[in-house]
């Protein structure tokens, strides 16, 4: 079986390439399958996420991955969630959400969490798991996708512009010390009593 762990050895990285390749002619040595996240998958999605959502990857936090974020979504969306199987290994995901906003006619599709074991990148997972979450967000009446990634990290800005997202609109992010507010200290206030 294909080990995921640390950097695959080199002729598994060349078995993968010619599998997928195979595999799409219905044979090859590694099946990767693009499933529906199952609830036995949510501790290896949270695991496989901390080793790829690094702060580097994320410089100002503005979104953190924790466990709360994969049940949660996973509750609340899971016919939005995906992983890649590579014989019973999950080496990516794709988590994503419908926003409809009221007053408006569009509903938006929105790749919360997009994320490939680094062993296995560079072989179209990523693509796939993107075209079954979009084939998902279209089949309940999404028009529009929606992406957000840090300018900083070439490899998602590349593989979402090859992808066809476009439009990249800068955001400012501001902060707030919220220890200095009233609210704040009485609330320390009356945790303390
Ligand atoms: C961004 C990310 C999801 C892309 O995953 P991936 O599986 O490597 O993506 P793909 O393989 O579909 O495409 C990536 C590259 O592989 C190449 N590729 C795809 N299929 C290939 C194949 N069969 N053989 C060789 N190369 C291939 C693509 O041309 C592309 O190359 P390029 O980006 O240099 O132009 C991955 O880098 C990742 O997990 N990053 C960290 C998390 C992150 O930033 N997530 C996005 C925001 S939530």
């Amino acid at each position: 079986m294909q080990q995921v762990n640390g950097e695959a050895p080199k002729e598994s990285s060349e078995a993968l390439r010619s599998s997928e390749t195979e595999n799409e002619n219905g044979g090859g040595k590694l099946d990767i399958e693009i499933r529906e996240m199952s609830l036995d998958d949510l501790s290896s999605v949270f695991a496989l996420g901390e080793r790829i959502f690094t702060p580097d990857l994320w410089p100002t936090l503005y979104r953190t991955w924790d466990e709360y974020e994969v049940v949660d979504l996973f509750a609340s969306d899971g016919e939005f969630c995906f992983v890649a199987d590579a014989e019973d290994t999950v080496i990516g995901f794709a988590l994503g959400t419908l926003i409809e906003k009221r007053k408006s006619s569009w509903t938006y599709g929105h790749v919360v969490w997009l994320g490939v074991d680094p062993a296995y990148q560079g072989y179209g997972i990523a693509k796939r798991l993107l075209d079954r979450l979009t084939e998902a967000l279209i089949e309940e009446g999404a028009r529009m996708m929606l992406v957000d990634t840090d300018p900083d990290n070439t490899a998602a800005m590349r593989f979402f512009k090859r992808e066809g997202f476009g439009k990249a609109v800068d955001h400012v992010y501001m902060s707030k010390n919220l220890t200095n507010t009233d609210q704040y200290r009485r609330r320390k206030r009356e945790a303390r009593d």
